[in-house]
């Protein structure tokens, strides 16, 4: 079979023209990085974990009614995708204090928030993602009012979805990135969600222990990200069945 077109290759993911007009197909790589590509790393086995747990919250996300770009998963690492025009802003929404809004403000991390706040970075990686008022999203024509109020109605609906999933899994959404995407149907444009959903994008700690459960472990050195990631897709339920890195079983004495 003919190898399909390159069209992009990010850090974790490299897209391939798809099948149909419109379509493309998402490939997860096992690479990780962190603080903008300083560190990096082959996490064997990331790349499958992360495209079955994005097919799962995008499916999830799909059939309540919230737009994804998500269309079929076609292999072990490969999903099909809808087409979009990246709006180029990282959708960050939090619950609990951690990470930059942490260090920024010198909360704790782990402080409840008084309500979810949804906060914006520029994508750019050689600016290192700066956190961005809407006033300049607008004024450099990012996005308009009405996509930022329409992209913060859908993190908003992604947050409440994604909760609720954790929650019932015993794990804390502490936070999460999502990327919209413009797609026009005939004259009229929509905003969806678009890339990943996954342990790269997302901090997850176990509800009893607080145990990290996502890319923490690898940015902070805390031990296995694939046992990390894997202890997610297990409580889920999504475990592909040849993924070789399942839990070890306990030993009864
Ligand atoms: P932050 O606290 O480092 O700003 O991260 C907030 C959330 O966004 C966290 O869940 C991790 C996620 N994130 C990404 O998905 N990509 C990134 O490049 C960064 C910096 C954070």
């Amino acid at each position: 079979m003919a190898r399909r077109k390159k069209l992009y290759e990010g850090k974790a993911k490299i897209l391939y023209e798809g099948p149909e007009p419109g379509t493309l197909v998402q490939y997860f790589k096992d690479d990780a990085t962190a603080f903008n590509a300083e560190k990096k790393a082959v996490i064997e086995g990331k790349g499958v974990l992360n495209n079955r747990l994005s097919e799962f919250f995008m499916t999830g996300l799909n059939n309540i009614g919230v737009p994804t770009h998500f269309i079929k998963r076609l292999n072990m690492r490969e999903q099909l995708i809808r087409q979009v025009e990246i709006v180029p802003l990282e959708v960050i929404v939090r619950n609990f204090a951690a990470g930059s809004m942490a260090k920024r403000l010198g909360l704790e991390e782990g402080m409840p928030l008084p309500r979810p706040i949804v906060e914006f970075s520029y994508k750019d990686d050689a600016l290192g993602d700066p956190l961005v008022p809407e006033e300049y999203i607008i004024a450099f024509g990012w996005a308009s009012q009405q996509d930022l109020d329409d992209i913060v109605a859908l993190a908003l609906r992604v947050n409440d979805f994604l909760t609720g999933v954790m929650y019932g899994v015993g794990i804390k959404l502490v936070d999460f990135k999502i990327e919209a995407g413009r797609v026009w149907d005939n004259d009229y444009m929509r905003l969806i969600v678009a890339d990943e959903i996954s342990p790269d994008s997302c901090r997850l700690w176990d509800i009893e222990t607080g145990q990290k459960l996502d890319k923490d472990v690898f940015r902070r050195d805390l031990g296995s990200l694939t046992d990390a990631y894997t202890e997610v897709a297990r409580r889920l339920g999504v475990l592909p069945s040849n993924v070789t890195h399942a839990p070890k079983p306990h030993v009864i004495n």
